[in-house]
């Protein structure tokens, strides 16, 4: 699959099949996927975190544990239902790969740019499973942001995860077009000095 072919064709999967993680070979080729990623002044702004089967468990934990402060009762219905969600949040797929920005705020990195070259890492990969046959969707949000989540990886200050990259092998029919507006009604063209 070429580039143009593999950008046009990918979409989110959201459905993986309950089978063996894929192999420390392939999760290894999308590593060095994302960190060919383009970054300004080489700051390689960027940390993974690959959970597999059961290592996605004590992720789950700290994050059941984290919603349990979010409810008003633990122990009713709705606060259960509300824990279990948050608990199957990292089980959705056999493979996790978390990115985080590690911004180094005492070096020539600028914030958003390092912020831009882990968004591009997360592309790489996104694009490099599609290319192997691999369904892959990013997520993010309060679950990956909360201080518990942060420290379970040992995260600093300036450090966050700003993607939760779930791999495997699609359970569903990916849709087959994308829902985009034309890029004509985002683009402005400047051909003449005026
Ligand atoms: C920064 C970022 C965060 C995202 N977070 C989520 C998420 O938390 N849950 C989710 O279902 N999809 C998430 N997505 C995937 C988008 O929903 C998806 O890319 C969008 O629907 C377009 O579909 P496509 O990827 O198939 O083209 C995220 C995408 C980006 C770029």
């Amino acid at each position: 699959m070429d580039v143009s072919e593999a950008i046009q064709s990918r979409r989110s999967i959201k459905i993986f099949k309950d089978i063996e993680p894929i192999s420390k070979n392939d999760v290894e080729q999308l590593l060095q996927a994302a960190i060919m990623a383009p970054n300004h002044h080489r700051t390689e702004p960027w940390k993974f975190f690959v959970l597999q089967g059961d290592g996605r468990l004590p992720l789950s934990r700290v994050m059941g544990e984290w919603a349990k402060t979010l409810v008003d009762d633990p122990n009713s219905e709705s606060g259960q239902k509300r824990i279990n969600k948050m608990m199957n949040k990292p089980l959705i797929a056999p493979t996790i790969i978390l990115v985080a920005l590690s911004h180094d705020e005492t070096g020539k990195g600028i914030y958003s740019e390092d912020h831009s070259a882990v968004a591009a890492a997360i592309q790489n990969i996104l694009l490099e499973a599609h290319g192997m046959g691999y369904g892959a969707i990013w997520k993010s949000g309060p679950a990956y942001e909360c201080e518990p989540v942060k420290s379970y990886f040992n995260l600093g200050d300036h450090e966050e995860i700003l993607g939760a990259i779930f791999i495997g092998e699609a359970d569903m029919k990916k849709e087959p077009v994308a829902k985009r507006q034309p890029f004509t009604e985002k683009t402005v063209w400047i051909t003449e000095d005026n």
